[in-house]
C-alpha cells in the first residue's frame, strides 16, 4: 500500500452485520480536548475584569459584547477578534438570550474557539468559553508536535491486553468476550495503529495558498479514512494523482460580506454525494504540557457521504493528520439479533412504544396549532422540494394528500439512496391513511418482501410519530429561532428548508437507525431500518422509542452550542450525552403514572433487556450505572456513555415526579384565540410576565433538560450539562428544585466532588464518584 490511513483516531462504530452482505456503516468521531475550556454556570462563579451587570433593558447583544471584551482583557487587536454568530437568539419563554461568539485570529476563524453567553435582564447568568487564550502569533510554526493518535492507540492496546474478567460480560454491542476482543482489534487496525508514518502529498500552489497546503490532499486522506468501501480505498491508492487532478473547485462568493469564513466547494471527491465545502480555519490542540492549547491551521471540511455527514478538520500543513471528526449522522447501536418465536402486531397511537404495548387505533391529525400552524400536510410551494424550479405566486401553499408536509417528508427508501423526493408514499383515500399491517412469518430471504407489503402503514406511522415529536419539542422551546426542522418558518426566525427527511425501511442497513444533523437550514435525515432479529422482520419505524431517540439527535445537536454549530456533540462525554438525551426522552414519553423500568429498543431487537447494557431503573441492582461507570472497559463508545447519562436523568426525573406529581400528557394546552397560552392543569398559575413553568415532575424535567441544552457550552462534559440543568431550574422556578436535582445527580456519583483526571477525547480518563451536595441540601434531609 502506497499510503496507509494514518488518520482516524476514532471511535469506529462498525455495524455488526449478521450476514456479511449487509452494508457496514462506519462512523468516525474524534477531537482534541480543550483544557482551558470552562463553563461558569452561575453569576457567583463569574470573574470579570470590571464588567458589571448592565441595565435590565440593555440590548443583550451589547451586554454580551461588553462581556466578551472584558474577558479578553484588552487583548482585542487586529489579529485577535471575534464575531457574534447570527444563529444567536432569545428564548421566548425564559427571556434568556443565548449569544454565540466565534473567535477570529489572524483573520481565520478558530473553529473550536466558542463562547456561549447566556444573558438575562442585563446580566450574564452563565457562559461557556473555549477561546484560545495564548498569544496570537504571526503564524503558528507548530506543524507536527502532537500525536493524540498515538495516545489513542496505546489506550486501545491496554484494553486489548486486559484479562477476561476485566471485560464486561454483557456488552450488548459485542455479545461476548471474543466479540469485544474482535471489536477492539478492528478499531486498532482501522486506525492504523500498527501503521508507520507515511509520506503525504503536499501543496499545489494553483489551488491553495502555499502556507495552507492543498485541500485536495487533505480531502483524499480524509476519504481514505472515511470511506467504508475497500474498493474506493484501493482505487484512491492506486490512482492518487488521477483523483487529485479530477477534483475541481468552485469558490462561493457572497454578494455582501457574511462575516463567515470563505468557503470553496470541491467537486468530484470520491464516495461523496455532494460537493465538499472546505474552509481554512484554526483549531486548537492541547499543548505539550497538556494545560493549554496551541493553534493549528486546518481545512475544515463538510463531507456528505451516503451514510455519513462529516465535519472534519484536517491539518493544512500535514494533510495526513486528521485533527477532529464529527459525524452529523448518529447511529442507534447494533445489538446481536436473535431469531425468536414470531409475535402478532398491531399499530399504535402516541405513547404506545411498540406493537407489544398497545393496539392500532384511528387517531386524527391532532397537530399542535402553535407548533404546526398549517397542519402536517400543507407546505408553501416555494419551500416544496418536489416543486423546485416552479415559480410560485407569492404565498401559495400546497395541500398534500400524502406523507409530505412542512415538518416531515416520510417515504420508503428500499434502495437506500440519497434521493427521496420521488420515492414511494401512500396516497390518502379521502384524507384517510388507513392501511393493513399484518406481516406473516416467512423464510429469512423473504423477510424484506413481507415488510414491503405494509409499507403504506409503516410510512404513515413514521410520518405521524415524527410530526408528534416536532410538535412536542416545539412546545418546550425547540422552535424556529433555536434551530428546529421545518421547510417554512412562518416568519418566526431561524433558517428554513430543513424539514426532516424520514426514510422508512431504508435499504442501507439492518438492525439500526440513524439521524444526520447538519447546521440549521439544511435538512435533517432520519433513516429507519428493518430488524432481522425475528421472523417476520421487525420494522424500526413502528417502535416509537427508536424514532424519538433519532429525532432527539437533531434536537440536542441544534440546541447545544447554537443552531449553526453542529459540531458540539461529536465524541466522548458530549457525544455520549447526545445518545443519552434521546433515550431519556423516549423513555419519559412512554412512561405512565405507575412507575416501571424500561429498556430501549427491546421490541425491535427482540431482547427483553433491549439494546443497552441495562434497562433504565431506580433499582441499583437492575441498573448499577454511576458516573464512574464511564471508566469501565467497553465504555469508550458514545452509546455506553449515553446510557449512563440517561440513567442519571431518569433518577433525577423521578425525584421531581415524587415532589411535583405526574402529568398524563406531555403536551401543553393550545393557545386561546388571542394567543394567550392557558395554564390549565399543565402550567403553574402565572404571575405577571414570568415564564410558563410546567407544574408536574415529568413535564418540568423535560423543560429543564431542553433549557439546559440551550445554556450549556459547546462540547459539554457531564459536569457542564448537570450544572446547566441546575441553572435552568434556577431561572425557571427560582431554584426551588436545587436540592432534588443535586440529590438525584449525587445519588449516582455525579455530586459536587465528582472528579475526572486526564480526560481523553474518546471519553477516557480517571473518574471518581462524588456523593456530596451543597451544604444547603445536606441540612435539608
Ligand atoms: C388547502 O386546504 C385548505 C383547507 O381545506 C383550503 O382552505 C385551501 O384552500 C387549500 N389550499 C389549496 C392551495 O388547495
Ligand atoms: C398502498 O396503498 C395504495 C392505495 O393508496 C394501494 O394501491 C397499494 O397497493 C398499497 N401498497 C401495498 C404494498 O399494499
Ligand atoms: C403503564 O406502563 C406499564 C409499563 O409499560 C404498563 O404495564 C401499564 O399497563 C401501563 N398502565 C397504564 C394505565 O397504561
Ligand atoms: C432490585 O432488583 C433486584 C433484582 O431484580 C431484586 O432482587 C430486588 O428486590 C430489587 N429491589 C427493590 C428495592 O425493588
Ligand atoms: C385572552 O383571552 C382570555 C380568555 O378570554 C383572557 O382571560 C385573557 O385576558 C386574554 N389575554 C389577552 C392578552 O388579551
Amino acid at each position: 500500500m502506497r499510503f496507509a490511513i494514518l488518520a482516524s483516531f476514532v471511535a469506529l462504530a462498525v455495524a455488526h452485520a449478521h450476514d456479511s452482505t449487509s452494508p457496514r456503516r462506519k462512523s468516525l468521531g474524534f477531537g482534541p480536548v480543550h483544557p482551558q475550556a470552562e463553563y461558569r454556570s452561575s453569576p457567583y462563579q463569574i470573574t470579570t475584569n470590571g464588567f458589571v451587570a448592565q441595565h435590565p433593558s440593555s440590548d443583550p447583544f451589547d451586554v454580551a459584547r461588553l462581556f466578551i471584551e472584558d474577558q479578553l482583557a484588552g487583548r482585542l487587536s487586529e489579529s485577535l477578534s471575534y464575531r457574534i454568530r447570527d444563529d444567536s437568539y432569545t428564548d421566548l419563554n425564559t427571556g434568556i438570550t443565548h449569544v454565540y461568539a466565534r473567535q477570529i485570529i489572524n483573520s481565520f476563524e478558530v473553529a473550536d474557539g466558542d463562547m456561549n453567553i447566556n444573558v438575562k435582564d442585563g446580566m450574564v447568568i452563565s457562559y461557556g468559553n473555549s477561546f484560545y487564550n495564548g498569544q496570537a502569533s504571526e503564524w503558528p510554526a507548530n506543524a507536527d508536535q502532537h500525536h493524540p493518535h498515538r495516545d489513542y492507540c496505546s489506550q486501545l492496546e491496554a484494553e486489548m491486553n486486559k484479562g477476561v474478567d476485566e471485560l464486561p460480560v454483557d456488552q450488548t454491542v459485542m455479545g461476548s468476550h471474543s466479540g469485544i476482543r474482535h471489536e477492539l482489534r478492528s478499531l486498532y487496525t482501522a486506525n492504523t495503529c500498527e501503521g508507520q508514518d507515511i509520506p503525504y502529498r503536499f501543496h499545489d500552489e494553483s489551488v491553495a495558498t502555499p502556507e495552507a497546503g492543498d485541500v485536495r490532499a487533505a480531502l483524499l486522506q480524509f476519504m481514505l479514512a472515511a470511506t467504508p468501501n475497500a474498493k474506493v480505498q484501493e482505487d484512491i491508492l492506486s490512482n492518487y494523482d488521477g483523483y487529485l487532478a479530477k477534483m475541481t473547485f468552485t469558490p462561493v462568493h457572497h454578494f455582501a460580506s457574511t462575516g463567515e469564513p470563505i468557503v470553496v466547494h470541491v467537486d468530484n471527491v470520491p464516495d461523496t454525494v455532494n460537493p465538499v465545502r472546505a474552509s481554512l480555519v484554526y483549531v486548537q490542540l492541547p499543548s505539550e504540557a497538556g494545560d493549554a492549547t496551541e493553534l493549528h491551521l486546518v481545512w475544515k471540511l463538510q463531507v456528505e457521504m451516503q451514510d455519513n455527514w462529516y465535519e472534519a478538520a484536517v491539518s493544512a500543513k500535514s494533510p495526513h493528520r486528521l485533527i477532529s471528526v464529527v459525524d452529523w449522522a448518529s447511529d442507534a447501536p447494533i445489538p446481536t439479533p436473535k431469531p425468536s418465536a414470531p409475535a402478532t402486531y398491531h399499530v399504535f397511537p402516541w405513547g404506545v412504544n411498540d406493537p407489544t404495548a398497545g393496539e392500532r387505533k384511528d387517531v386524527t391529525e391532532n397537530f399542535d396549532a402553535l407548533a404546526s400552524p398549517a397542519g402536517w400536510h400543507a407546505i408553501p410551494v416555494a419551500n416544496d422540494p418536489s416543486l423546485k424550479g416552479i415559480r410560485p405566486s407569492s404565498g401559495s401553499w400546497k395541500n398534500s394528500t400524502t406523507t409530505w408536509g412542512n415538518n416531515v417528508f416520510a417515504q420508503e427508501n428500499w434502495q437506500g439512496q440519497n434521493s427521496y423526493v420521488n420515492n414511494y408514499r401512500p396516497e390518502a383515500d379521502n384524507g384517510a391513511y388507513n392501511y393493513p399491517y399484518d406481516p406473516q412469518e416467512t423464510g429469512r430471504d423473504d423477510g424484506q418482501d413481507e415488510a414491503q407489503k405494509y409499507i403504506n402503514a409503516t410510512v404513515t406511522q413514521l410520518f405521524y410519530t415524527s410530526n408528534m415529536i416536532h410538535d412536542l419539542y416545539y412546545r418546550y422551546g425547540f422552535d424556529e429561532v433555536s434551530g428546529n426542522f421545518q421547510q417554512y418558518n412562518f416568519g418566526r426566525g431561524g433558517r428554513e428548508n430543513d424539514g426532516v427527511i424520514c426514510n422508512a425501511q431504508d435499504g442501507s442497513g439492518y438492525n439500526n437507525a440513524n439521524f444526520m444533523t447538519p447546521p440549521d437550514g439544511q435538512n435533517g435525515r432520519m433513516r429507519m431500518y428493518l430488524w432481522n432479529t425475528a421472523l417476520p422482520f421487525r420494522d424500526g419505524d413502528l417502535e416509537a422509542g427508536i424514532v424519538i431517540h433519532e429525532y432527539s439527535h437533531g434536537l440536542s445537536t441544534r440546541l447545544t452550542g447554537g443552531p449553526s454549530n453542529s459540531g458540539c456533540l461529536g465524541w466522548g462525554e458530549s457525544g455520549g450525552m447526545g445518545e443519552g438525551w434521546g433515550d431519556f426522552l423516549a423513555t419519559t414519553i412512554r412512561a405512565n403514572k405507575t412507575y416501571s423500568d424500561y429498556a430501549m429498543g427491546s421490541w425491535a431487537a427482540n431482547r427483553d433487556n433491549g439494546i443497552r447494557n441495562y434497562p433504565y431503573s431506580l433499582n441499583e441492582t437492575v441498573n448499577p450505572s454511576t458516573y464512574q461507570t464511564l471508566d469501565k472497559p467497553g465504555y469508550w463508545g458514545v452509546h455506553a456513555i449515553g446510557e449512563v447519562w440517561a440513567q442519571l436523568l431518569w433518577v433525577v426525573s423521578q425525584r421531581l415526579i415524587e415532589k411535583h406529581g405526574f402529568s398524563d400528557t406531555l403536551y401543553p394546552p393550545l393557545p386561546l384565540e388571542n394567543g394567550t397560552i392557558p395554564e390549565g392543569d399543565f402550567y403553574r398559575p402565572r404571575i405577571g410576565k414570568k415564564p410558563l413553568v410546567p407544574k408536574h415532575g415529568n413535564t418540568l424535567m423535560v423543560q429543564l433538560v431542553l433549557n439546559g441544552m440551550k445554556l450549556q457550552p459547546c462540547r459539554p462534559s457531564f459536569f457542564d450539562a448537570r450544572d446547566a440543568i441546575i441553572q435552568a431550574d434556577e431561572q425557571l422556578t427560582g431554584g426551588e428544585n436545587f436540592c432534588e436535582l443535586w440529590k438525584g445527580f449525587a445519588s449516582r456519583g455525579l455530586g459536587q466532588d465528582a472528579a475526572v483526571i486526564g480526560r481523553t477525547p474518546w471519553g477516557g480518563g480517571q473518574r471518581s464518584n462524588g456523593y456530596s451536595m451543597p451544604t444547603a441540601c445536606v441540612t435539608m434531609e
